[in-house]
């Protein structure tokens, strides 16, 4: 009796802590198993964030670049979490000061060759399209140091350097911001109307962007 319940508790408590073993060993590699799982998901989204390519709607009901939240500074522009500059519909139609400007400047300086609205020509491209897939830098570089596609159609197309030009460098995130909002689909071909003023700092900057005093 002693012998078999000897034998007996000697077999028993063995599978019994062999399978007590299994979870707790499980709880042990448990956090590993769970951050080998989360890890590649979480560079993954790091790599690729889920922000649209084009127009949004913001949390404030605004249209900006993915839809979203921008924040405004004193010169009336308005910029994306990573610091990219957008433009910025209000809900009831008003236009940010950047965007207008950057109308203004595109139909004085880009629009004999990039055609009304950025719509294109037969001499140079549809920045309205260009500006789907260019990045903020990749289109500053292109305007301050011009580009010269070699061979294309008949003639050489150049774009010229601009990066003496104050009338062109004094208004770069304008031109960006407005080029943006016309590959956004966020401003149709017609006149912007309804607009923000420009801010006294606005034109402070301006003034000293050209050296005015
Ligand atoms: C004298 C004509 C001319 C003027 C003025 C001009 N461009 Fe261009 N631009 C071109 C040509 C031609 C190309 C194509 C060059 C190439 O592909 O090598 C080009 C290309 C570009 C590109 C690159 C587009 C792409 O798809 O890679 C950007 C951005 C651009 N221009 C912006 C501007 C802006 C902004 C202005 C006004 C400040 C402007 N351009 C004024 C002729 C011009």
């Amino acid at each position: 009796m002693t012998n078999s319940a000897y034998g007996r508790s000697n077999l028993s408590p063995a599978p019994r802590r062999a399978a007590g073993r299994t979870p707790s060993a499980l709880l042990a590699i448990a956090p590993l198993v769970m951050c080998l799982a989360v890890l590649p998901v979480a560079a993954m989204a790091q790599e690729q964030p889920a922000v649209p390519n084009t127009m949004g709607t913001a949390p404030d009901g605004s249209k900006t670049h993915g839809g979203q939240e921008a924040s405004k500074d004193d010169l009336g522009k308005y910029t994306l979490p990573d610091g990219t500059p957008t433009y910025r519909i209000a809900p009831d139609g008003t236009m940010d000061w950047f965007t207008y400007s950057g109308y203004r400047r595109y139909h004085a300086e880009c629009h004999v060759c990039h055609g009304p609205d950025g719509m294109g020509s037969t001499y140079a491209p549809a920045l309205a399209n260009s500006l789907k897939t260019l990045t903020y830098e990749q289109f500053m570089e292109t305007v301050v140091n011009g580009k010269k596609t070699i061979g294309v159609g008949t003639a050489d197309q150049v774009m010229p350097a601009f990066g003496e030009n104050l009338n062109v460098m004094c208004y770069m995130d304008d031109l960006y911001v407005y080029l943006k909002a016309r590959a956004d689909g966020a401003l149709d071909r017609t006149r912007p109307s309804k607009r923000e003023d420009k801010t006294k700092e606005y034109g402070a900057n301006e003034n000293q962007c050209f050296g005015r005093k």
